[in-house]
């Protein structure tokens, strides 16, 4: 799909369809809708829909008129945004989403999407739109045999002709990035176990450094074992396809020494469990367990694009997580890189281990703040439903950098805490530290013990587990690998670039 910027006025503009969207000013009672866009010549198009009531207070339904009175367009969509007192721009990413999913399987092929007059002004509507409309184009049936391809072929924003054009420009750009590095991602998470294979996802990593010219390091058993990531290792040894560590820099001429940003993610290309195997019930999902070193390669490839002036590297442990003869065991005992003895008690809670590994590890290769993302507990899915991701931060400064990040990608994260006292829950009697610790706060413990690896690293955790992928269509996002986390951790990055916007 490409996106482009056209200059004109509403009732001029040739398209299959033009995209509009209504907010509901009614009550419980009874709804009232009007559009976003105090525009005469559209709301004249639109009034006698807008009177039928088939606009109900049913948010992100959409309503099709063809041949509308007053417009060149072909037909006119309507979207309904919801109640107008609490629609925002996470609201704009959906609706735009929405129309474009609305229209993907009518196999019309490309729209004009109008930008709403709100606030925040009219960059950050296309930036919005142009995200959620990338995000919706995206479909996961790929091994379909008779697949239809409903991808889009262009969508065009449509800004009048007074508005600040470059910086629309520079807007839809920037957000196509984003939306096409999101989808990078989802591809990733997307394929099977038996399609991405640690060494798959190694090439494919590689491959995209390649083509937005990034350095891209691979390494595999050996050079893991000699690097003494004994946690890493663990998971990887029950194996017969070999583990890889993934390493992307992004370093940037006259970017500044410090800070150096490194990127962790969790890349088992399929979780049974191990030796502790989780049921047949479901198994197959656990596909998605790299989603979180997949959203690092979509981070960096859209870094790599956007240039901001910052460095970054991007750590992706790769491996699976089998059972078999070599594989480890409840009670094992394994050193990590950084020199902590871990008591293995159950090998169904690798995540923790391989990020121990990367996490330490980026801190050796000169990383001065860390962010992880893991699809790391079903506790935390517990905790957070399907809703919010969870996140844990050890420093207030980059918690703060964060949400300021999140409050840019419209991504729902919710802050769990990290109080020592749950450190007694992974402590072993025979070692320095457990990978487990018991059900009560499943996810916390979890970060307790990636904490422990991070030392006084100001660091963020993600546990995606809940949010990587979707369990049901949407109607602006489909079933499937979601790409959460990609667009917070760009827009993290970008704020250390002030004049990156
Ligand atoms: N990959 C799973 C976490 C997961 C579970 C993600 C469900 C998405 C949905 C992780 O490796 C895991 O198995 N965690 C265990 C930890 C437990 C053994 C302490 C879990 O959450 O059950
Ligand atoms: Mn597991
Ligand atoms: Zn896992």
């Amino acid at each position: 799909m490409d996106a482009r910027l056209i200059v004109g006025n509403v009732a001029e503009v040739e398209t299959e369809c033009l995209v509009i969207i209504a907010v509901d000013e009614g009550d419980k009672q009874k709804s009232a809708p009007r559009l976003l866009n105090r525009d005469a010549t559209l709301e004249k198009a639109a009034a006698e829909v807008l009177a039928t009531g088939e606009i109900t207070s049913k948010t992100f339904e959409a309503v099709m008129v063809h041949r509308p009175q007053g417009l060149k367009a072909r037909r006119l969509l309507i979207i309904n945004g919801g109640k107008a007192k609490k629609f925002k721009s996470g609201d704009l990413r959906r609706a735009a989403g929405t129309a474009v999913r609305f229209l993907k399987p009518k196999m019309i092929k490309s729209c004009v999407l109008v930008p709403p007059e709100m606030e925040g002004g009219v960059e950050e509507a296309i930036r919005c739109m142009v995200e959620g409309a990338f995000v919706a184009d995206f479909d996961p049936d790929t091994y379909r045999s008779e697949r239809r391809d409903l991808r889009m072929t262009e969508i065009a924003v449509l800004i009048p002709g007074d508005a600040q054009q470059a910086a629309a420009q520079r807007a839809l750009d920037q957000a196509s990035i984003l939306g096409q590095s999101q989808n990078f991602a989802r591809e990733l998470v997307n394929e099977p176990g038996n399609r991405m294979t640690p060494t798959i996802l190694a090439e494919r990593a590689r491959e995209m450094c390649e083509k937005v010219g990034l350095k891209c390091e691979i390494m595999g058993p050996q050079q893991i074992k000699a690097l003494k990531m004994g946690a890493f290792w663990s998971v990887a040894q029950g194996s017969d396809e070999e583990p890889r560590l993934i390493v992307v820099r992004y370093e940037p001429a006259g970017a500044p020494e410090k800070p150096v940003l490194g990127l962790v993610g969790k890349g088992i290309t399929f979780d049974t469990g191990g030796i502790s195997i989780k049921p047949a019930d479901g198994m197959e999902k656990m596909k998605y367990d790299m989603a979180g070193g997949a959203a690092m390669l979509g981070a960096m490839r859209a870094i790599a694009l956007l240039k901001p002036k910052v460095r970054v590297i991007a750590v992706v442990c790769a491996s699976e997580n089998m059972p078999s003869g070599k594989a480890q065991k409840p009670g094992d005992i394994q050193i990590a890189m950084s020199g902590k003895a871990i008591e293995i008690i159950n090998t169904d809670a690798e995540g923790r281990l391989v990020l121990a590994d990367g996490l330490h590890y980026a801190r050796t290769l000169g990383c001065t703040h860390l962010l992880d993302a893991a699809t790391l507990t079903g506790a935390c899915v517990v905790a957070l439903g399907m809703v919010n991701a969870g996140i844990f931060a050890n420093n207030e400064e980059i918690y703060e950098r964060f949400s300021q990040a999140l409050q840019r990608s419209g991504e729902k994260f919710w802050r769990l805490p990290l109080d020592p006292e749950y450190f007694d829950q992974i402590r072993s009697a025979i070692a320095d530290i457990m990978n487990t610790g018991g059900r009560a706060g499943g996810a916390i413990n979890a970060a307790m013990f990636l904490q422990e690896f991070v030392d006084e690293t100001p660091w963020i955790h993600m546990d995606i587990a809940g949010m990587a992928w979707m369990d049901e269509n949407k109607s602006w996002i489909a079933k499937g690998p979601s790409g959460v986390a990609v667009r917070s951790l760009v827009e993290f990055v970008r704020s250390y670039d002030k004049n990156s916007s």
